[in-house]
């Protein structure tokens, strides 16, 4: 008998966020997702859909001016109606975040060592020097020489690269069960991208670390990801297994974003997403898919399973 248990250890449903302004920006329209117990699922689609903000939202971490809607249940609790304070717990200990800007998330004020010590004295009760020690221990995992002098830098002394090394050793330093990891290879060259790549290995492998990856690096991406959700508008179009979204994508928008990865010719998607304050009522992609038949005008496309994947498109019933 074939039984695999699978541990889910996220959950959100029907996440929705709504920013209120002179018009209302719909930022994300509805979307679920599950990760299990050291699955890497990937977020991918061009710039605007809507990643950021479902890293966010998954976070608590956006302006008070966004409206958020849905469940986020995160080990069986919905984080959505979590205090702060049990927020404050969750984070950085259980749910490690790489942000996208490194140079707003670390403290220019701190220096490197203290900001990577303080969660374990805080979280783990560790005395200041174990802490520093361990902090050290830490930054020569991503691939740092001289520790010793690393962990008394300030932010400002280092380069964009540098901070995104550091930042990425400060969301995993408490061993979080899941990392959400938005552009975590941004400004660092194809060698620390490739470290970048051993090291998030070694925490699927060895600490079963689940990982929510964001990034608009297709192919490390592929490298990467168990499942990938592939975004457009706020909305997810297609979700399958990784090797079916690379070797055979189903959706025009998802197959229009590999056509324009250099190795595939480089050819860009002509035409633009839809403004996020004035959604078109039926198929998001209609203006820019050649395949596109009267009927994708006026209605709205479900996401539907077929063959254990899901897409969103009026091609496939
Ligand atoms: N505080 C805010 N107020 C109003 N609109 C916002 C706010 N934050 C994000 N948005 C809008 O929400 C949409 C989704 O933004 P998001 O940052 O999630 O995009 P993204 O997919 O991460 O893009 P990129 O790939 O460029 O990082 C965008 O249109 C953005 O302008
Ligand atoms: S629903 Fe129609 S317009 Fe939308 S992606 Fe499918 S074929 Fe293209
Ligand atoms: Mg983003």
């Amino acid at each position: 008998m074939n039984v695999s248990i699978v541990n889910t250890l996220l959950e959100v449903k029907d996440l929705q966020v709504f920013f209120k302004g002179i018009k209302t920006i719909t930022a994300l329209s509805g979307i679920s997702f599950s990760i299990a117990e050291s699955e890497t699922l990937s977020l991918v689609g061009e710039t605007g859909c809507g990643k950021s903000v479902a890293a966010h939202a998954i976070m608590r971490l956006l302006p008070s001016e966004a409206r958020v809607k849905g469940i986020v249940k995160f080990r069986g609790k919905n984080l959505l109606e979590l205090s702060e304070k049990e927020m404050v717990e969750i984070r950085g200990k259980e749910i490690g975040i790489i942000f996208q800007n490194p140079s707003l998330a670390l403290n220019p004020v701190y220096s490197i060592g203290h900001q990577l010590a303080e969660p374990l004295c805080v979280h783990k009760k560790e005395k200041k020097e174990k802490a520093l020690f361990m902090a050290a221990g830490a930054l020569k995992n991503m691939g740092f020489a001289n520790t010793a002098e690393y962990i008394r830098y300030y932010p400002s002394w280092c380069s964009g690269g540098m901070n995104q090394r550091f930042l990425i050793a400060a969301s995993t330093i408490l061993g979080p069960a899941l990392l959400i990891a938005d552009e975590p290879g941004k400004g660092l060259d194809r060698k620390r991208v490739s470290e970048l790549e051993t090291e998030l290995k070694k925490l699927k492998f060895k600490n079963k670390t689940a990982l929510l990856l964001i990034s608009h690096d297709l192919s490390f991406v592929q490298r990467l990801a168990d499942r990938v959700a592939v975004m457009y508008a706020g909305e997810i179009v297609e979700m399958a297994d990784s090797s079916s979204i690379f070797e055979e994508p189903l959706h025009p928008y998802s197959k229009g974003l590999l056509n324009s990865l250099p190795e595939k010719g480089f050819i860009p998607i002509p035409g633009f997403s839809p403004s996020l304050s004035n959604l078109p009522s039926g198929c998001r992609f209609y203006p820019r898919c050649s395949l596109r038949k009267r009927h994708c005008i006026e209605n709205h496309p479900d996401l539907k399973k077929i063959n254990g994947r899901a897409v969103r498109c009026f091609l496939y019933p």
